[in-house]
């Protein structure tokens, strides 16, 4: 069934009332699926996931300038909207809220707006200065402006392929009391491996494959991991620089929460416990970024 799609916030209240209500009497609850549109099925399997813990889904499609500090990169976004309504439509959600920049940000951005703190300056933050403040500061907006009730459970849906944006979330959640629960979802990969990204449609053929190389490097890292044997993280990094096409900008593996380098546990030393390896590269002229949880499983490979 088709979604409602809804561009002002006082709608999106009034549907959301009546939904709710409807799903009711008892405990109801509301799942959040923020995007920036170009949808691909990365954000299917948000969407998805939110329609199956959840008695009214909300999408939102809002390209937000704040966290664009290049207007070129901001420019070239593609905006998809009728095929995004299409597929969110196909995961079953509910609502879309496509508000317009004025609905969001009335007289211009505004001029209060949230500081990502140390852990925002590193890794994304060192490449796109201030693009986590911009994001931090659309999605509390869009937790409020989608928040159901008192009494009704909140989710909010965010693709682990972003790490570092979804650190960040949950240190806002935590850090500032909002009241919705963050589900992460896996990172969705194409055949190949390719984690799927909006920019991937900015890739041509040959870049594509030789972007492949990432999730290689990761898959590599990831094995060690799991069979507790040292990261050899040099050996990985070099696989990528070796791919000419392929520039490097970091890799390094990381505490998932503070995003603290591990320092020797990725090196010549067995790995134990738990880490998150962090990817970024600039194939032509698209800024690609990935990542892989990291577990050592001592009982793997025994009978
Ligand atoms: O991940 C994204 O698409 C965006 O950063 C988000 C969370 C929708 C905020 O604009």
């Amino acid at each position: 069934m088709s979604p409602r799609v809804l561009t002002t916030a006082a709608e999106l209240r009034a549907a959301t009332i009546e939904l709710l209500g409807a799903a009711g009497p008892g405990p109801v609850s509301l799942g959040l699926v923020p995007t920036m549109g170009a949808l691909h099925e990365g954000h299917a399997a948000l969407a998805r996931a939110a329609r199956e813990e959840n008695d009214v889904v909300v999408a939102t499609i809002f390209v937000n300038p704040l966290q664009f500090g290049d207007p070129t990169d901001l420019e070239r976004y593609p905006r998809t909207l009728e095929a995004d309504v299409e597929i969110l439509g196909q995961c079953g959600v509910d609502l879309v809220f496509t508000p317009s920049q004025e609905e969001m940000y009335p007289g211009g951005g505004p001029l209060v707006r949230l500081s990502a703190g140390r852990l925002g300056e590193k890794f994304e933050g060192e490449y796109r200065p201030g693009h986590f403040d911009g994001m931090l500061t659309v999605v509390a907006k869009l937790l409020h402006l989608a928040w159901p009730a008192a009494d009704a459970a909140y989710r909010a849906y965010f693709g682990q392929k972003d790490a570092q944006q979804l650190a960040l979330i949950r240190r806002m959640v935590r850090d500032l009391s909002f009241a919705a629960e963050i589900r992460a979802v896996p990172t969705v990969r194409s055949a190949e491996g390719l984690a799927l990204s909006s920019r991937n449609r900015f890739l041509s053929e040959e870049e594509a494959e030789a972007a492949l190389v990432l999730s290689r490097a990761l898959r590599q890292l990831d094995q060690r991991a799991s069979r507790c044997e040292p990261l050899e993280l040099d050996s990985a990094v070099g696989m990528v620089e070796s791919q000419p096409l392929v520039k490097l900008e970091y890799f390094e593996v990381v505490d998932p929460e503070t995003l603290e380098p591990l320092a020797f546990n990725c090196r010549e030393t067995p790995f134990t416990g738990e880490g998150l390896a962090l990817i970024a590269a600039r194939v032509g002229s698209v800024r690609l970024i990935d990542n892989q949880p990291l577990k050592a499983d001592p009982a793997g490979g025994q009978d």
